[in-house]
């Protein structure tokens, strides 16, 4: 069955019993239907939305080209079992326009890693998330983890601000040789989608080194994506939670993460990583 689609905060009012939220900027990919399908049985009444949020888009950046598919978005809703699908316009995101004062300051986490490529884009994220969550109300909100610092600070934004939302993850969503979905990846020829693979792959290699500690975990993911020519904007090993790991290697579980270009589109991947410390000498 085809979502009831809702335009405004008072079509939205309606809304009965618990509510799960899956907010996306549409363009929607197996990866969405698989966080649509997670948060059905979540709540009784499964709302997505759809919204190109201009905030979180430097100039210069693809928010003009971003996909808008809107009729496919559609049926991928109804395939999911999406109750209502909430796709506003800017003015009611923004009624006091593109720069109001009053904003989510994501604070250090938001200066590293895709912070530090795109110093405003965690304050667009966290304050449009804001407003879904205001708007929406929902007992429970669904994010991939193929974004694992944004999820990890819309996670740290319900907690600190008390939304008295619960957070949930769900593991990224791939193609057949790997490559993580994404709306983006669309603008992919077929050689740079060839290449794209590098991605997964040196996670793979990543994860192989693990035993040998963290700067050895980085050095076979650099290398696998040399192999494929692709350069690294980073290759980070961090622990669960984004910070520093634990020197003394505790076998706890960690991240690897990875953004690359590859031709126009900036691509990333992440995965879970044991942090062990590097083999001493002699061993
Ligand atoms: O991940 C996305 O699609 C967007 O960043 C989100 C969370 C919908 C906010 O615009």
């Amino acid at each position: 069955m085809s979502p009831v689609v809702a335009r405004t905060a008072a079509e939205l009012r309606s809304l009965s019993g618990t509510v799960a939220l899956v907010p996306t900027m549409g363009a929607l990919h197996d990866g969405h239907v698989q966080l649509m399908k997670h948060a059905r049985p979540l709540a009784d009444t499964l709302v997505a939305s759809i919204f190109v949020n201009p905030t979180q888009f430097a100039p210069g950046e693809d928010y003009t080209e971003y996909p808008r598919t809107w009729e496919s978005d559609l049926e991928r809703c109804a395939e999911a079992g999406v109750d209502v699908l909430f796709a506003p316009e800017v003015a009611t995101m923004y009624p006091g326009g593109l720069d109001a004062q009053i904003t989510v300051d994501p604070g250090p986490l938001g200066t590293v890693l895709e912070g530090a490529a795109r110093p405003t884009h965690f304050r667009g994220v966290l304050t449009v998330v804001a407003k879904l969550f205001g708007l929406v109300r929902p007992d429970v909100a669904v994010f991939g983890e193929k974004d694992y610092q944004q999820l990890a600070l819309i996670r740290s934004m319900a907690q600190t601000l008390c939304l008295g939302v619960e957070v949930v993850g769900c593991p990224t969503v791939r193609e057949a040789d790997g490559l993580a979905m994404s709306s983006r990846n669309r603008y992919l020829t077929p050689d740079e989608r060839d290449r794209a693979v590098a991605l997964s792959q040196a996670l793979a290699a990543g994860v192989a080194a693990a035993a040998d500690g963290p700067e050895a975990v980085r050095a076979a993911a650099l290398a696998r994506l040399a192999d494929f020519g692709v350069v690294a904007d980073y290759v980070a090993v961090t622990s669960a939670d984004l910070g520093d790991p634990d020197p003394s290697g505790s076998g706890e579980e960690g991240r690897l993460l990875i953004a690359a270009r590859v031709g126009k589109p900036r691509l990333l991947d992440n995965c879970a990583v044991t942090l062990c410390g590097a083999p001493s000498e002699g061993n």
